[in-house]
């Protein structure tokens, strides 16, 4: 008998203890519900031992899709207490109580991939996704592009990097005195240190408040949210999400119209975000064209966009040669960089694999192959965990973590 547990097997363990039928959450306790982006990262790792489970997971993704396209970045399948803030706090108007904001669109990527991993039995499932896949997409044109075509978020939690310093000076405008008291679920879950802080979450309940006072209605949001910051997070993935609509369009025979000029304006868009000043891609606040001159780990996103650079190719090499543990979340030689603290310098694993596909597809073979092999030894080295410490690898946040385990199967523990 063999009482040694391989890395492969804690990792399907982990997503098949993480499965609530139908969806997984990214761990118990911190998450409690789906998170859009997560799920979209989940398929990938159940297309490596249950392909069906995987069409599932954005299937029930696309359940909680609103009227109008959108696809909410939380669902909130079951009532938790342990989470805050809940659907009543959120109000969304769709389907399923949800949060009333999206996440970085990777689900048209992922499904393309978990296409790709079996085309017999995924074709009908594809079908039958693709236009709401579509619709998603052409919510996200309709409301969150800049003047440039560059993707914007308009609440930090939208573009999934919660605290990251990239909106800073956004966040440093609202004002959140009237928030009042609300009891924060995540610090009594995970170490405080590890997590933004009450400033932070303020600004953060303050936007929610003001969504769901407007019924989320875009168009009144338009002006009333103070919250838009044009980010490579958000440009990157929906841009990669849209190519990778159009080739399944072509492939599958499927109306997508309008899908290449609108590539056209998000490519034109992503690119206006290089910061030449801050030799990287950037984010800029889109009502006052400010940049934030932050190198973050979603700068590296832009070859997963299909989107060459030198520049970025000489930081990934010295990121890659001189950080213990890449890609860190924010550049460790800016002064904001906190080795712990959630997206202001830990390391992703999730994050590295969006890169390293971009790099690999893109012909950088020997970068991808050294992040993904970095990124396996820090999985190996250190657990499951939510994300890790750039400097010394230590595991930070949650643990059991879907995503990471998703991204060992899939990605950095393959041979
Ligand atoms: C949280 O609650 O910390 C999440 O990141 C919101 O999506």
């Amino acid at each position: 008998m063999n009482y040694y547990t391989t890395p492969s097997e804690s990792a399907r363990n982990i997503l098949i203890a993480n499965d609530r039928g139908g969806y997984t959450i990214p761990t118990s306790g911190l998450y409690p519900y789906q998170w859009n982006w997560d799920s979209a990262v989940a398929a990938l790792g159940f297309a490596e031992f249950d392909i069906n489970r995987a069409w599932v997971e954005l299937e029930t993704l696309f359940s909680g899709q609103w009227a109008d396209g959108m696809v909410p970045h939380i669902l909130f399948h079951k009532p938790d207490p342990g989470y805050f803030p809940g659907p009543d706090v959120w109000g969304g108007t769709g389907p399923i109580p949800s949060s009333g904001i999206i996440q970085p669109p990777l689900a048209a990527t992922m499904a393309r991939r978990v296409l790709d991993m079996d085309p017999v039995s995924g074709k009908e499932r594809m079908r039958a996704l693709f236009p709401k896949m579509l619709a998603w997409h052409r919510w996200i044109k309709a409301w969150r592009l800049d003047d440039h075509g560059a993707v914007c978020t308009t609440h930090p939690w939208e573009a999934g990097r919660d605290n990251a310093p990239d909106w800073d000076n956004t966040m440093a405008a609202i004002d959140a005195s009237d928030v009042g008291e609300y009891q924060r679920r995540d610090t009594s879950h995970v170490n405080s240190a590890d997590r933004p802080t009450k400033y932070d979450y303020d600004r953060y309940i303050k936007l929610v408040n003001i969504g769901r006072e407007a019924g989320w209605d875009q168009a009144k949001l338009l002006e009333l949210n103070p919250f838009r910051v044009a980010d490579p997070t958000m440009s990157f993935t929906t841009l990669r999400a849209a190519r990778d609509l159009l080739a399944v369009s072509n492939d599958l025979g499927l109306e997508a119209d309008g899908l290449s000029a609108d590539i056209d304006r998000l490519e034109a868009g992503a690119r206006s975000l290089w910061n030449e000043g801050l030799g990287a891609f950037d984010a800029r606040d889109a009502h006052t064209g400010e940049w934030a001159e932050s190198v973050s780990n979603a700068s590296y996103l832009c070859w997963y966009a299909g989107i060459e650079s030198a520049r970025m190719l000489e930081r990934v090499k010295t990121v890659l040669t001189t950080v213990p543990h890449p890609i860190p979340s924010y550049d460790p030689h800016m002064p904001k960089f906190d080795e712990r603290r959630y997206w202001r310098g830990p390391t992703w694993a999730f994050m590295n694999m969006l890169t390293g596909f971009g790099l690999a597809e893109m012909g950088h073979g020997v970068e991808a192959e050294a992040l993904r092999l970095k990124t396996a030894r820090l999985i190996a080295g250190h657990g499951f965990a939510e994300y890790f410490d750039p400097l010394t690898g230590g595991p930070a946040g949650g643990n059991s973590f879907t995503w990471t385990a998703a991204v060992w199967l899939h990605w950095a523990g393959r041979n």
